[in-house]
């Protein structure tokens, strides 16, 4: 996700700003930039890349000034070139605006300008609402200052179509920021002497732990001493709350990892303890999951339910449709949110749906969120981020309880995910046709989980020899079955996403309807195979691979003997039942991935062309 971080008070704005931008650094990016008012000028500095070239570009040109705005840029419209960088100015240079999102109808909007005479500097959306708010202001009767404004960016606002956060800074009222949001998280920060305008409060957290969150349609204006909130429309904005913002500095450093994602590779046991902390009842031999707000009546009413989510969420969400089927007994299906949000899906009253968000912005989700919720579904979110739109949007739900996430590449989430679909399985199922002996069964070995992955944790320098071998592969294929089909989808897509080898995950069987044409020596197959129902249907599908000459990794159960006849590495996971190994099976993958990506010198914690969260459509 791109980010935006405002500041207005008493200190330097460039250093706070370039420290906020660097916080969410990890989240992706491809270019930064800031704005300042000093003296009564506008002091841009802006370039493609990291934040450090913008931050050696302050150092030969310094931006001064008290009050500023400052933005990471992820490509939607434009290449990622210095001119493309936020912020963009309007045609008089004395206003200059951030935005994420995207301005869907640009091209009417650019030619109405262009026909006024306007010339642009980017290929930007963005550098048209600058220049759309600028010239209404430019336009308008009212007196200089913060209503003209004001009114000029609810107007420009007004003509958009499409997704925005922005913020706005002109040099007639250099003693305020405005900020509006559509779709793209904005929230104030509250000090004392200073505010901040930020897309994610974390950016600030060494400044301020408190923040008000705006919803769709409102605009803000924050100064020095205050803010105040208003619609587009001009209204009083409804209530609004201030946000204690919980994550501490420290839970974002790196210890002593050399990247984010290997920690949180390694969080693992303690994120999986954390989401099952005080939701296993023995008294009841069930989950006691009190944020769904649902009571055992309204939970047996339900008869469908379908999960939403984008890429790891969504492979959460397909272990979770086996979980809810198997255990729950409720039928339930899986939908991209962004295929679900355009879909006009046949549900009636006894449907749930599951929003499923590591981040609670991605903006599909946060859509499907929305459709749902309209046509009068029960939609609960299944988020990580407490205070995201998501969360927020849904009012009730589980949360996942993984702590930050830096590594875009998402690992402990994927595994509280997972663990909180087999609760919801578990509480499902027991209120309809689990006995007290299951689901103390189930409890039981749900408690044994977080040790094991511990154990599975351990197969690390095993995992590195092994994708050493496999730095010349010029892709990969990931197969597994049932519970383990979907691992097989999110081991491709970890390998993928951070080594950039073309990778496919596919369910074992379906090898030789098609994507057999695919082996050879340099591409390897890694197979997903425990010791359960599908093993010696796995362990066929490895023999037709290695009978085309096509190297297999195996992923197996200790104990079970077979695998290492057939494949040419095994790596053992713990025994546990076949509907928790997604949450061991997993481990190897992540780890897999990880070192492959290090071997091959990738940029592990910032894969190209990637984003943390996906704020726009
Ligand atoms: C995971 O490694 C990816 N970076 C990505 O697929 C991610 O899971 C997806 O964008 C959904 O994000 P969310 O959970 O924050 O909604
Ligand atoms: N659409 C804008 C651009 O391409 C903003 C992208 C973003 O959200 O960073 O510049």
């Amino acid at each position: 996700m791109c980010g935006i971080v405002g500041y207005i008070g008493k200190s330097l704005a460039a250093p706070i700003l370039l420290d906020g931008l660097r916080r969410l650094e990890y989240r992706g990016y491809d270019s930064a930039g800031l704005a300042t008012v000093s003296d009564g000028r506008l002091e841009t500095r802006k370039c493609a890349g990291r934040i450090q070239a913008l931050a050696d570009l302050l150092k030969k040109e310094p931006a001064p000034g008290g009050v500023g705005i400052s933005h990471t840029r992820w490509a939607t419209h434009g290449r990622p070139v210095d001119e493309n960088a936020h912020p963009h100015a309007d045609g008089s240079g004395r206003l200059v605006l951030v935005h994420n999102g995207v301005i869907e109808n640009y091209q009417a909007l650019r030619a109405q300008l262009v026909e006024a005479g306007h010339t642009f500097k980017s290929q930007t959306d963005t550098e048209i609402l600058a220049h759309l708010i600028g010239k209404l202001y430019d336009e308008a009767r009212a007196p200089h200052g913060k209503a003209r404004l004001l009114e000029a960016t609810r107007a420009g606002l007004k003509q958009v179509i499409g997704t925005y956060g922005i913020a706005v800074l002109h040099l007639d009222v250099p003693e305020t920021i405005i900020g509006a949001r559509r779709g793209s998280p904005l929230a104030v920060g509250l000090g004392r002497g200073e505010h901040f305008l930020v897309s994610d409060p974390q950016a600030i957290i060494a400044h301020s732990q408190e923040a008000v969150y705006l919803k769709d349609y409102d605009v803000a204006v924050v100064g020095r001493d205050g803010f105040e909130i208003s619609t587009l429309e001009g209204g009083i904005a409804g209530s609004y709350e201030v946000t204690k913002v919980d994550f501490t500095s420290d839970d974002v450093t790196l210890g002593e990892f050399p990247h984010y994602m290997l920690k949180e590779i390694f969080e693992q046991p303690h994120s999986v303890r954390d989401a099952l902390r005080g939701r296993l009842s023995k008294d009841d031999a069930s989950a006691r999951l009190g944020g769904l707000n649902m009571t055992p009546q309204e939970l047996r009413d339900v008869d469908r339910v379908i999960i939403t989510g984008c890429g790891t969420a969504y492979h959460a969400g397909l272990v979770g449709e086996y979980l809810i089927e198997a255990l729950g007994h409720v039928p339930c299906e899986v939908e991209f949110a962004s295929e679900f949000r355009y879909r006009n899906m046949p549900m009636d009253k006894g449907t749930l749906v599951l929003a499923v968000s590591q981040s609670g912005e991605t903006i599909d989700t946060l859509a499907a969120v929305r459709e749902s919720v309209r046509k009068g579904h029960r939609t609960l979110g299944i988020c990580n981020n407490v205070a995201s739109t998501i969360a927020r949007e849904c009012g009730a739900g589980v949360y996942m309880h993984a702590g930050p996430e830096i590594g875009v590449a998402a690992t402990k989430s994927f595994t509280s995910q997972v663990t909180v679909f087999t609760l919801l399985a578990l509480l499902l199922g027991r209120i309809r046709h689990q006995s007290s002996s299951e689901g103390l069964g189930i409890i039981k070995a749900l408690e044994a989980i977080p040790a094991q992955i511990e154990r599975a944790l351990e197969t690390s320098d095993q995992i590195r020899e092994i994708a050493a071998k496999y730095v010349g592969a010029k892709g990969m294929l990931f197969m597994g079955r049932q519970y383990n089909y979907p691992i097989a989808l999110e081991g491709a897509l970890k390998m993928k996403e951070i080594t950039y080898l073309q990778c496919e995950g596919h369910p074992s069987a379906e090898l030789k309807h098609g994507f057999i044409a695919l082996i050879e020596p340099d591409m390897p197959s890694v197979f997903i195979a425990p010791d359960d129902t599908m093993f010696e249907s796995n362990l066929n599908s490895i023999e037709q691979v290695k009978a085309r000459r096509g190297p297999v990794i195996a992923i197996g159960t200790e104990g079970r003997k077979g695998l290492e006849q057939v494949a040419d590495d095994v790596v053992y996971i713990p025994r546990c039942p076949d509907y928790l190994s997604p949450l061991l099976t997993i481990i190897p993958l992540q780890l897999l991935s990880y070192h492959m990506a290090v071997h091959l010198g990738r940029d592990v914690d910032k894969p190209r062309n990637l984003a943390k969260s996906v704020t726009v459509e």
